[in-house]
């Protein structure tokens, strides 16, 4: 049982609300975009968020992750009680701006260039991305565990992968100039 610090506790509260909100845009994202291989891409991205919020709900319930250097991968043995309170989780999450951005995506339901609308959508994923990698650096910083900044540095590793992944298909689709 890992007992977390104030500290970790509302950076991870956090964490777990940034990828709760990827996992909600992702599947809105997959099925506002007209390219089925943009679909499939914000589908496979989904997934990958849900494996990030499983990873931070087993740190705030005290469970510390170890690597397994083979795959790459957080592992978690045994499971522990979870704690009986968590403090309110502070405000820090996306942005009042990306916020209306994605609401304004989703008011225009017939654009007339669905280029420019699956474009806007890679957009808005990219910057997601940028912010919720940015977080996780803050977060690694403040653990007093070695296993917990690696699995956060594994999270952190693979959201820069999914930018990557955006910014690629918009390289190679002309939407990024
Ligand atoms: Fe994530």
């Amino acid at each position: 049982m890992n007992t977390l610090t104030q500290k970790e506790m509302t950076l991870l509260q956090d964490e777990k609300k940034n990828e709760e909100i990827c996992i909600e845009k992702y599947n809105k994202y997959a099925s506002q975009a007209s390219d089925p291989q943009l679909k499939a891409l914000f589908q496979e991205l989904e997934g990958k968020e849900k494996e990030h919020l499983n990873t931070i709900n087993q740190m705030l319930s005290g469970t510390v992750p170890t690597m397994n250097t083979s795959q790459q991968k957080p592992q978690f043995q045994g499971m522990s009680q979870s704690q009986s309170t968590l403090p309110q989780a502070a405000t820090q999450s996306l942005s009042t701006m990306q916020s209306q951005a994605i609401s304004q995506a989703q008011a225009q339901p017939n654009a007339s260039n669905s280029s420019q609308s699956d474009a806007y959508l890679c957009t808005d994923a990219l910057s997601t991305e940028k912010f919720i990698s940015s977080t996780y650096n803050t977060t690694i910083f403040e653990c007093k565990d070695a296993n917990m900044r690696q699995a956060l540095n594994h999270i952190q590793k693979e959201e820069q992968e999914h930018g990557e992944k955006i910014y690629n298909y918009m390289a190679q689709n002309g939407m990024y100039s």
